[in-house]
């Protein structure tokens, strides 16, 4: 995965001309103070008028264009969802765990991604759409003979099946594709499966990088693992199933929808984005649900920015208002932690995190760890950065951060490239879970397509917290991070499957 990924930022640090460019300026711009919105309230009061107009006009634009999305979803012009959500929710915490990774005995872990996913498809009635950067479901992609692809192999004959079972099935994936040999969409495009290329490199200089499912508009699976076969077996893996949640589903659907108009020929990112993508789920005002009995609040984040109606809370705010509201503890495993942007501007430095985490470990006592991935395609860049936030570390000044290193035995799997790495994006506090699909690095956050999934509940500290998302997840994270495969800083020896050592 790694190299590919960076063929195609490659690529793109030489598309220097971007017609997007002002869009984006506008975009960032467009959010004037409360002094200015009273001095301009007339000529804002006519833009609104223009605007609604243009609004409408596009609107129709794409409603003659997407005849195809009408006939599967005859009701996708729904706006107004309760912020209340009366069904009675189920949300399951879903990992995979790389095979020949030994945890001992008593370790507990989340509901198995292949069964997960072989559940929402036996679940499905009438619509799976998904996103996802790109299908690589069987050894053959990628040259290797491994029967570890069996349970890719498998999701991949579920889904060809999908449309004889009269399930309407929308594919989303990046373009140009990493998994060029993949013949995945074009299987499924044989079986009556409705499938389009985003090319998010023109768009907005980024990636698809997204991964999620909506199942019957109903159902959400938001998490780290691309349609690999790989993210099954040789990749660990985090993410949620949310079931029985028709208001986050049909959020979330809005999302997908953009990606989906996007992915006609020639498409242009709208600015505004019509009404129908605003959103009444965000930071500020949160869903307010049951999950499993436990009162809880949650959003779905997004980025880019440029895909984001102002409605719609920036996966970057997510991060940063979830870090700068802990009181206790940041718990944060990501793949990559790099304080920069490394393609859109070459070398630049982006604090943004870094500072939040700081902050909060110096002004408010919040004990920081971050567990950071290491395989043999990491790149060594990094490290200084992780360096200097271990070095903060201070205990008699009450300043706690700390970092270890994620470390995947390759074990015999050598040669499976691109695995054997925990592939894990999330953070938990003493109140939130954060469930993403972005490395924390500048370009992620804004000009690559990903989501982010909050959940805050207040019932952490009943006598169960096992019954708790945030509970479940905080334990995941303590199992990690005391096992053998999370190594400090410090105590990084000689370690082949480490690129850093
Ligand atoms: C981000 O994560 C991907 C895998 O998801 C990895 O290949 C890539 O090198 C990482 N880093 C950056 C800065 O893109
Ligand atoms: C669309 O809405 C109508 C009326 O509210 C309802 O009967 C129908 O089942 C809906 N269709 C879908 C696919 O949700
Ligand atoms: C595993 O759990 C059992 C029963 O709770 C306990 O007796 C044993 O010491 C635990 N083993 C380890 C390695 O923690
Ligand atoms: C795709 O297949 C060609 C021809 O077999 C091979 O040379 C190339 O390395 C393959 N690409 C990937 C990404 O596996
Ligand atoms: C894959 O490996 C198995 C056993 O290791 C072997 O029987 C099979 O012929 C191989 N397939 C290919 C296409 O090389
Ligand atoms: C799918 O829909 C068609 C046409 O409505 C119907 O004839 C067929 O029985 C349905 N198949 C299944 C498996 O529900
Ligand atoms: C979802 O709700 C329906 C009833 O509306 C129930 O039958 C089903 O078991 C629920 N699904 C899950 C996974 O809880
Ligand atoms: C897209 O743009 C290209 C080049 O401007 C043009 O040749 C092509 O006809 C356009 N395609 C559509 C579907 O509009
Ligand atoms: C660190 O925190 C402890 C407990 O809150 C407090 O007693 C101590 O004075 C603090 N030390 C410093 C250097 O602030
Ligand atoms: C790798 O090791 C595991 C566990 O020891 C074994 O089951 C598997 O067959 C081995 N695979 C290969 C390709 O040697
Ligand atoms: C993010 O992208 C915009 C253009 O879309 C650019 O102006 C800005 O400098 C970028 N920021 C970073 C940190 O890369
Ligand atoms: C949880 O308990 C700790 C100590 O017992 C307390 O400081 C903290 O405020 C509690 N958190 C919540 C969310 O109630």
């Amino acid at each position: 995965m790694t190299s590919t990924y960076k063929s195609t930022f490659t690529e793109e640090r030489n598309f220097t001309s971007s017609p997007y460019k002002s869009l984006h300026d506008n975009y960032v711009s467009n959010r004037p103070g409360l002094s200015r919105i009273k001095s301009f309230l007339l000529i804002m009061g006519c833009l609104t008028i223009l605007g609604g107009l243009l609004a409408i006009a596009l609107i129709e634009k794409l409603r003659n264009q997407e005849k195809i999305d009408e006939a599967l979803n005859p009701n996708h012009t729904d706006t107004h969802e309760p912020v209340l959500n009366a069904e009675e929710s189920r949300i399951l915490l879903v990992e995979s765990i790389p095979l020949w990774m030994d945890y001992g005995t008593n370790a507990t872990f989340g509901e198995p991604l292949y069964k997960a996913w072989k559940d929402l498809i036996s679940t499905a009635t009438t619509q799976i759409d998904v996103a996802s950067f790109y299908w690589s479901l069987t050894g053959e992609d990628i040259n290797v003979n491994s029967s570890t692809d069996r349970p890719g192999r498998d999701i991949l004959e579920q889904f060809k099946a999908l449309p004889k079972r009269n399930v309407s099935v929308r594919v989303v994936a990046s373009f140009p594709s990493i998994a060029p040999n993949s013949t995945d969409l074009r299987i499924l495009k044989e079986h009556g499966v409705h499938v389009r290329r985003i090319n998010f490199r023109r768009l907005t200089r980024g990636i698809l990088h997204t991964k999620f499912w909506i199942v019957d508009r109903r159902h959400i699976y938001i998490g780290s693992a691309n349609m690999d076969w790989r993210a099954l077996t040789q990749v660990k893996e985090l993410g949620v199933v949310l079931y029985n949640c028709s208001s986050l589903a049909t959020d979330l659907q809005k999302i997908f929808q953009s990606y989906w108009v996007m992915g006609r020929p020639n498409a242009t990112v709208p600015e505004p984005w019509p009404a129908f993508y605003d959103t009444s789920i965000n930071a500020e005002q949160p869903l307010h649900l049951n999950l499993d009995t436990v009162p809880s609040r949650v959003y779905i984040a997004a980025s880019p920015p440029a895909f984001c109606p102002d409605s719609r809370t920036r996966d970057l705010d997510a991060v940063l208002s979830v870090i700068s509201q802990a009181q206790q503890f940041v718990h944060v495993a990501v793949m990559e932690y790099y304080p920069a942007s490394k393609f859109f501007y070459h070398h630049r430095y982006w604090p943004d995190i870094e500072t939040a985490l700081k902050r909060s470990a110096f002004e408010r006592g919040v004990a920081v760890r971050l567990l950071v991935s290491c395989g043999r395609d990491s790149d060594p860049a990094v490290l200084p950065f992780l360096k200097s936030l271990a070095a903060l570390d201070y205990p008699s000044e009450n300043i706690s951060i700390e970092v270890r290193l994620h470390i995947v035995p390759v074990a015999n799997q050598t040669d499976i490239p691109y695995s054997r790495v925990n592939h894990n994006k999330y953070m938990v506090t003493d109140k939130t879970a954060y469930i993403g699909t972005s490395n924390w690095s500048a370009d992620y956050f804004n000009t690559t397509a990903g989501v982010g999934f909050v959940v805050s509940q207040d019932a952490v500290n009943s006598s169960s917290p096992g019954e708790t998302l945030v509970g479940r997840l905080r334990a995941v994270f303590e199992r990690d991070w005391s096992s053998q495969f999370a190594v400090p800083l410090e105590k990084l020896g000689h370690n082949p499957d480490c690129a850093f050592s």
